[in-house]
């Protein structure tokens, strides 16, 4: 179980002060009796406090894993990365599919693929606005605050404490700001959020006792804010820099701050990156990028990108990553799953695509030969980014 082995290295530190090569944190370390034959890996040459992380769909693509019979998808997975993400299986239409039922099923097939692997795993998520099951569309039409509180808490108590001391880093509060584009700007979710909506008259309370909740089910999680177009400083992170604060300063048990990191070539690219993470760790709280893709808009009738676009991808790719890289509170890089073909981008951004950093044969783009190229440049044995 990766939580014990973290605790084991720890006290085996502690105790002898001589921090064993593979040790850190142990976010890349091997279980004992684990090993993997390739060592140029991005999870092998990651720092030792950085995981390296992907998303995956463990309804589609892990429950039938043998471990002596891996997919193609399953051991790329588990030889590159030391963190995994549920893409979908821990958001609430699939874990708590009706008002007493919880159905953990495909998220515990995630968890032990990660434990058959050495890896760790980052939850996501208890609190959003998207991916709610029915039941919690209707009934909140009805809601009070306290009904909402209600639901919400069951939830969280209840999720987290079925993984408590599994999961590394939980996104608590996932998107719950507008943007500068929607009606009524940058301001937090109060009608798109059931919950938040329920609780519009002091939403930040709500979002308070949700980090709470969470604490107390799983004390060892770092528990994040997590959202898109966060990356660098802007409106919105200037937003989330300010309930940052104010939640520290009600003593919530607030620890992390997550970008995920889906940018597209349509727009610039933001080189501000590293100063937010800086400012979010001067705060105390560890900064991660959570879902990282670059999506292209691809011409009409062609299938792959020019070699000008496949550059760039691999120069925002590795931009995101250095900027962790540089911020010693960065725990950890994921990448919003892989191949092509498992990405989410086509359905959602018709003409835009080729965002992952593996072509369907699961050959590395060129995105991958950058970024391990800076984890090989960041990482003699333990990260000396901890001097
Ligand atoms: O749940 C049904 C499933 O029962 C059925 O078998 C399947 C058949 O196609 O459909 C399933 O629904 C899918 C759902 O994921 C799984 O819960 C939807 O079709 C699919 O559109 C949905 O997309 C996910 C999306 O979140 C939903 O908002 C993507 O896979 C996932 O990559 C995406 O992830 C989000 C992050 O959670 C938050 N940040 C943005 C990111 C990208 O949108």
């Amino acid at each position: 179980m990766r939580r014990s082995l973290r605790s084991l290295l720890v006290a085996t530190a502690a105790a002898s002060l001589v921090v064993p090569l593979w040790a850190g944190t142990a976010a890349n370390a091997e279980p004992p009796g684990f090993s993997h034959a390739d060592k140029d890996t991005l999870r092998n040459q990651a720092p030792r406090d950085l995981a390296i992380g992907s998303a995956v769909w463990a309804q589609r693509d892990l429950l039938s894993y043998d471990p002596a019979a891996p997919t193609e998808l399953q051991r790329v997975l588990g030889a590159q990365f030391s963190s995994v993400t549920p893409e979908n299986d821990m958001k609430w239409d699939a874990i708590h599919p009706a008002p007493d039922v919880y159905d953990f099923a495909s998220a515990d097939a995630l968890v032990a693929f990660a434990e058959a692997n050495g890896q760790e795993v980052r939850g996501h998520t208890l609190l959003w606005h998207s991916q709610n099951p029915a039941w919690v569309t209707a009934a909140s039409s009805t809601w009070t605050c306290d009904d909402a509180r209600a639901v919400l808490e069951d939830h969280i108590r209840t999720v987290v404490g079925h993984f408590k001391g599994e999961i590394y880093e939980w996104d608590v509060a996932n998107e719950i700001f507008q943007d500068n584009w929607d009606a009524g700007g940058v301001r937090l979710r109060t009608e798109a959020n059931p919950f938040l909506r329920a609780c519009a008259d002091d939403p930040v309370a709500l979002i308070g006792d949700a980090f709470r909740w969470a604490h107390e089910a799983d004390p060892d999680a770092v528990l994040f804010l997590n959202d898109y177009n966060a990356e660098g400083i802007n409106e919105k992170t200037d937003a989330y820099y300010d309930l940052a604060q104010r939640l520290l300063a009600d003593g919530v048990p607030l620890s992390g701050f997550g970008a995920q990191g889906h940018l597209s070539l349509l727009y610039g690219f933001d080189t501000s990156i590293q100063a937010n993470f800086e400012r979010f760790a001067a705060l105390g709280l560890k900064v991660a990028v959570t879902e990282a893709d670059v999506r292209i808009p691809l011409l009409d009738g062609e299938t792959g990108p020019t070699p000008a676009q496949v550059a760039e991808q691999a120069a925002r790719y590795d931009a995101m990553l250095v900027a962790c890289l540089n911020v010693p509170a960065c725990s950890s890089f994921t990448v919003w799953g892989f191949p092509d073909a498992n990405s989410w981008v086509p359905a959602v951004f018709p003409g835009e695509g080729w965002a992952t950093i593996f072509e369907d044969d699961f050959s590395p783009k060129p995105a991958f030969d950058a970024m391990l190229a800076s984890l090989r440049d960041a990482t003699p044995g333990i990260s000396p980014r901890r001097g």
